[in-house]
C-alpha cells in the first residue's frame, strides 16, 4: 500500500479500532500524511476502503512497512486496550525505532504503567509519551482535549502536532504538556474520576426531582435550562438528550437496567488517593454508588428487609425546588473539582511533575466528556495564585456560600423522603469538614491513645503525650 513516491508520513496510529481510526482521520484532516497499522490486516483494509480517499495514508500491512513510512523522529500513537496489549506493541515496536523517536501510549494506561514503560524506553533512546486522550469517540475525530506527559524535549516535537487536531476554546489548544513520565495519564485518571462523580450527581438532581413528581421530560427541560447558565457543560447537555429520548412509548431511562458499569479509571482515582492521603470522598461514594447498584443479591435482600420512607417528595412550589437541586449541584461539582485538582497537586509533588493546575483547568474547558462552563473559571483562579483548595477562592467561596442553604435543604428533603443522595451529602460533608474550626479527630485520637498506647499532641504545649489510662490517669510526655 506504499510506493516509493509516498511522501513520509508525519505521526503515526497503530489500532485502528473506533478511537484510533478517528485520531488518524482527525490528524489527516489537518493536514497530516498519517502512517496507519493494525495487527490484524483486514482492519488496515477496511480503513484504507473507507476513509484512504479523505486525507493522506498510509496504509502499512506489516509493522516494518509502518516504521518505514514515518520521517524523523518517529512519532507513533498507540491505540489499542490497556494492559498486556500496549506492551505487546511497544515490544514488536521498539526493535525497529531509533535514538530519539517517541511513542505515544493514547489509552487510559494506568500512570504506574506509564511510569514504567517511559523507563524502560528511556534506558533504549526512545521517549515514551503517555497521553490522556479525552472526548469519546467524536472527540477524537473532531478535537479531543489531550493531556501528554513525557520528556519536554519529546513534547517539543509532538507537541505541535497534538495540539493542532486538539479542540479549541477561545482560539487555544486543549492540549498541553503536563510533566514527566506518568503525568499525563494520571492527569487523564482524575479527569474520569471527576467525571463519575459528575454523572453521580447529575443522577441524584434526576432522581429527586422524579421523587418530586416530575417526568422523564420535565427533568430533561429543566437540564436544558440548566445549560444556558452557570451549569452549562457537555454532560448536562447529554443528558438533557438522554432523559428525553423514549423506547416502545417510554422514557429510555426507565427501561434501561439500573446498575451502573465501569472500567476502572474511578476505581484507580480513589485507590491511588487513599494511598496520597488525599479526600476525594465525592469520587469515591460515585464510585461505590456504581458498584452497589451492580450488587444485585444484597439490593433484593436489603429491598425486603429494610423499611424507610417511600421516597415521595412533596413541594408546594416546584421552581424553588428545581433552583435548589441546581445549587446543590453546582456546589456538588464544584467540590468534586476542588478534590480532583487537590490530587493532582498532592502526587505532582510526590512525583515532582510541577504540573501546572490552571492549565489542566485550561485544556478541560474543551473536547473533554467534563468540559463545562465552570471551568474556565477554575483557570483563572489558579493562574499565578497558589490556592491551597478551589473551594477558598474568594469568588468561589462567595458563591457556596450563597448556595449552601439550598444544598443543605435538598440533602435534608431527599434524606427525609428515603432518596439516597450520597454524591451530595458527601460533598457537604467535605465542606462542612474543612471548614470546621474544630473536629472531634481529638476524640479519635483519645480514643487511640486509650487503646494502643498511639499518643496524641495537645493545642495549648507542644511535644507528645500518653495518659496512662490502666494506671493512675496522670499524662507524661512521651
Ligand atoms: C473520556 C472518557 C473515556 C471513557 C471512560 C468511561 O474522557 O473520553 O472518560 O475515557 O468514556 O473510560 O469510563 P467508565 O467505563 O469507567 O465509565
Amino acid at each position: 500500500m506504499t510506493t516509493p513516491d509516498t511522501p513520509l508520513a508525519q505521526v503515526g496510529v497503530i489500532g485502528l479500532a473506533v478511537m484510533g481510526s478517528n485520531l488518524a482521520r482527525n490528524f489527516a484532516s489537518h493536514g497530516h500524511t498519517v502512517a496507519v497499522y493494525n495487527r490484524t490486516v483486514e482492519r488496515t483494509q477496511v480503513f484504507h476502503e473507507s476513509f484512504g480517499a479523505d486525507g493522506a495514508f498510509v496504509a502499512a500491512p506489516t509493522i516494518e512497512e509502518f516504521v518505514a513510512a514515518l520521517e524523523r523522529p518517529r512519532k507513533v500513537i498507540i491505540m489499542v486496550q490497556a494492559g498486556p496489549g500496549t506492551d505487546a506493541v511497544i515490544d514488536q515496536l521498539t526493535p525497529l525505532l531509533e535514538e530519539g523517536d517517541i511513542v505515544v501510549d493514547g489509552g487510559n494506561a494506568h500512570y504506574e504503567d506509564t511510569r514504567r514503560r517511559e523507563a524502560a524506553l528511556r534506558e533504549v533512546g526512545l521517549h515514551f509519551v503517555g497521553a490522556g486522550i479525552s472526548g469519546g469517540e467524536e472527540g477524537a475525530l473532531l478535537g479531543p482535549s489531550i493531556m501528554p506527559g513525557g520528556s519536554p524535549e519529546s513534547y517539543a516535537a509532538l507537541g505541535p502536532l497534538l495540539e493542532d487536531i486538539s479542540a479549541k476554546v477561545d482560539g487555544e489548544p486543549c492540549c498541553a504538556y503536563m510533566g514527566t513520565d506518568g503525568a499525563g495519564h494520571f492527569v487523564k485518571m482524575v479527569h474520569n474520576g471527576i467525571e463519575y462523580a459528575d454523572m453521580q450527581f447529575i443522577a441524584e438532581a434526576y432522581d429527586i426531582l422524579t421523587a418530586a413528581g416530575m417526568t422523564a421530560r420535565e427533568v430533561s427541560d429543566v437540564f436544558r435550562e440548566w445549560n444556558t447558565g452557570d451549569l452549562d457543560s457537555y454532560l448536562i447537555e447529554i443528558t438533557s438528550e438522554v432523559l428525553d429520548q423514549e423506547v416502545d412509548g417510554r422514557p429510555l431511562v426507565e427501561v434501561i437496567l439500573d446498575q451502573a458499569e465501569q472500567k476502572g479509571t474511578g476505581r484507580w482515582t480513589v485507590q491511588i488517593a487513599l494511598e496520597l492521603g488525599v479526600p476525594v470522598n465525592t469520587i469515591a461514594e460515585s464510585v461505590f454508588a456504581r458498584s452497589t447498584s451492580g450488587h444485585t443479591g444484597l439490593r433484593e435482600a436489603a429491598r425486603g428487609a429494610l423499611s424507610g420512607p417511600d421516597r415521595t417528595i412533596t413541594v408546594e412550589d416546584r421552581t424553588t425546588l428545581v433552583d435548589a437541586v441546581r445549587a446543590a449541584l453546582w456546589s456538588a461539582k464544584v467540590v468534586a473539582y476542588a478534590q480532583g485538582l487537590d490530587q493532582i497537586r498532592s502526587a505532582s509533588e510526590v512525583y515532582g511533575w510541577n504540573v501546572n493546575i490552571s492549565e489542566v483547568a485550561r485544556i478541560w474547558r474543551g473536547g473533554c466528556i467534563i468540559r463545562a462552563k465552570l471551568l474556565e473559571r477554575i483557570r483563572q483562579e489558579y493562574a499565578g495564585a497558589h490556592l491551597a483548595t478551589l473551594l477558598a477562592a474568594p469568588s468561589v467561596a462567595a458563591e457556596l456560600a450563597a448556595s449552601q442553604d439550598a444544598w443543605r435543604h435538598v440533602v435534608a428533603l431527599a434524606t427525609t423522603a428515603g432518596v439516597p443522595v450520597p454524591g451530595f451529602s458527601a460533598a457537604l460533608a467535605y465542606y462542612d469538614t474543612v471548614r470546621s474550626e474544630r473536629l472531634p479527630a481529638s476524640l479519635v485520637q483519645g480514643l487511640r491513645d486509650f487503646f494502643g498506647a498511639h499518643t496524641y499532641r495537645r493545642i495549648d504545649k507542644p511535644g507528645t503525650f500518653h495518659t496512662l489510662w490502666s494506671g493512675d490517669r496522670s499524662e507524661t510526655e512521651v
